[in-house]
């Protein structure tokens, strides 16, 4: 069966020719289902068959500087968006405005990546991820129709250091959250990598990746894409 595939570009790359060349680079058809997020102000000019956002706002407009809106978003056909990344939970993202993003975006046809993790250390991510991950869950998806929903689990310990939890370790947590919350798909993120993803990919309940750092290097993501 197909897999989702999920590029990450994050802040890269830093002008538009760059981003173009990424794109073009990368295969147009794959075993997997492939979906590029490129920086926000780069998508309109990127042609891949899915794109999809870093981030949104709950609000469709008005005096909101800076944000981006769901309908600027459907506007450049983007069918996919990240909510809830570590990356901004960090600078302060609460799981109140992640439940506000997913609404909206539900509301516009736009799938939520919803992203959730926890543990900066592996060590500390053994003692209560279960819990960490419960109290996120509990409070993002309150009033949502989660099988229409994507989340990610990402242990925070694990993104771009190129070491991951063991494939069985995702996929009990993949399990969990799908017997728990009734959510579409789980993907694995964190150091997905060449290395690591055949082995995550493998398990049953891991329905594809989230990739960071190796979705930079076209070579790197033509393989990833194609196990
Ligand atoms: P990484 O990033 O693959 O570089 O670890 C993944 C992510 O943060 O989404």
């Amino acid at each position: 069966m197909k897999k989702l595939i999920i590029a990450n570009w994050k802040l890269n790359p830093t002008t538009i020719k760059d981003a173009q060349k990424l794109a073009a680079s990368v295969f147009r058809r794959a075993k997997n289902t492939v979906v590029l997020c490129p920086p926000s102000i780069f998508l309109s000019q990127i042609k891949y068959p899915h794109l999809g956002a870093q981030d949104c706002f709950w609000q469709e407009k008005g005096a909101y500087t800076g944000q981006t809106s769901p309908l600027q978003l459907k506007s450049l056909k983007v069918e996919y968006c990240l909510v809830g990344h570590s990356e901004r939970r960090q600078i302060g993202e609460t799981d109140i405005q992640i439940n506000f993003k997913l609404r909206t975006l539900l509301d516009h046809k736009i799938t939520p990546v919803l992203c959730i993790g926890y543990g900066t250390t592996p060590e500390e991510d053994d003692l209560a991820v279960v819990d960490i991950l419960r109290s996120q869950l509990d409070v993002d998806l309150q009033g949502i129709d989660a099988s229409k929903i994507v989340v990610a689990y990402e242990p925070v310990w694990a993104i771009g250091i190129g070491k991951t939890p063991t494939s069985e370790h995702a996929e009990k947590i993949a399990l969990f959250i799908k017997s728990k919350y009734n959510v579409g798909k789980v993907l694995y993120g964190g150091s997905a990598n060449v290395m690591t993803s055949p082995a995550m990919l493998a398990e049953r309940h891991i329905d594809g990746l989230l990739v960071g750092g190796d979705s930079l290097i076209a070579e790197h993501f033509n393989k990833i894409i194609n196990f």
